[in-house]
């Protein structure tokens, strides 16, 4: 199987490692394109770097790991050279089946990884259009399964999905910052230390509720006794946090939905 990425910016670059770092492939079996060729001097030793054209050829998956600005414009580029068992993969929630159809009419999968991928601990999601066998789901599962966990969703389903597990190390990332930051106003624990006790209590609490498969309600109950310190503070949190929650979701759909609406615009235009 050969592979190729048109891209390689922070996606692009992550798969490429990935791919690479498996041993699954010879340096030839990989193909990899920018449009700021110096990027890939680093690459130089682990893949063929070609032109999108050369990828498009050569690969028989092909990862288009660009913004949805930039995606017509290489589909466009990259439409004649695709050959009709290639499984062209798009890297963006907000592109549908439908646009890409309007310039490639071909086998499509959608993947969404998240930065946790860099562990190998990614919950990617994945969804096809209707020409994509069997056969092509395998062999995706497979180099995806490489950098953690594959979750198939229907296409309308991609956009919150993403929110879960694309979007929300991010969404984590700024939760616990301001947890840490109120925290601190009221302790002379170090910042690094704060933060540290804070994390890796975050992340047993996710482990152990895994492993226990404990509810959020027994999680809370089992810490929150009646009357005592952390039910003052779980009380405060399902007051206001909620608010902030509803809002957050109803700003980013919202937010895929323009973009989802300028990159289609972009699609129309000749
Ligand atoms: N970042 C994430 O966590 C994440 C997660 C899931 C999905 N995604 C999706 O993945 C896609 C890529 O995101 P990213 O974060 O990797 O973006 P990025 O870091 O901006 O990388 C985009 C890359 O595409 C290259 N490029 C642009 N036009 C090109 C062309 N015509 N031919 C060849 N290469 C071209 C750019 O080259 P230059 O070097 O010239 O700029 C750049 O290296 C987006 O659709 C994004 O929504 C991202």
């Amino acid at each position: 199987m050969k592979v190729g990425i048109i891209g390689y910016g922070s996606m692009g670059k992550m798969l490429l490692w990935k791919f690479s770092e498996s041993g699954m492939f010879e340096r030839e079996d990989l193909y990899v394109a920018n449009r700021t060729s110096e990027k890939l001097v680093e690459t130089k030793d682990i893949a063929c770097s070609v032109s999108n054209l050369e990828v498009a050829k050569n690969a028989d998956i092909v990862f288009v790991c660009v913004r949805p600005a930039d995606m017509k414009e290489v589909l466009s580029e990259i439409e004649t050279v695709l050959n009709r068992d290639t499984l062209l993969v798009t890297l963006n929630g907000s592109i549908t089946f439908e646009m890409i159809k309007r310039i490639v009419d071909l086998k499509t999968a959608k993947v969404i990884p998240s930065l946790t991928a860099e562990i190998n601990q990614s919950q990617t999601i994945v969804c096809y259009n209707e020409k994509v066998t069997n056969e092509d789901k395998e062999k995706l599962v497979s180099l995806l399964a490489l950098f953690g966990e594959v979750i198939e969703l229907p296409e309308k389903e991609v956009g919150m999905g993403s929110e879960l597990v694309s979007c929300m190390p991010g969404f984590i990332a700024a939760i616990f910052d301001v947890i840490c930051s109120s925290a601190e106003k009221h302790t002379d624990i170090p910042h690094g230390q704060v933060i540290n006790m804070v994390l890796k209590t975050m992340c047993a609490t996710g482990e152990l509720m895994l492993a226990r498969d404990m509810s959020f309600d027994e999680t809370v109950a089992r810490v929150a006794t009646k009357g005592g310190i952390t039910e003052e503070g779980t009380k405060i949190i399902y007051k206001h946090f909620p608010e902030c929650m509803d809002e957050l979701f109803y700003k980013t759909l919202d937010k895929r939905k323009v973009t989802a609406l300028k990159t289609e615009e972009s699609f129309e235009k000749e």
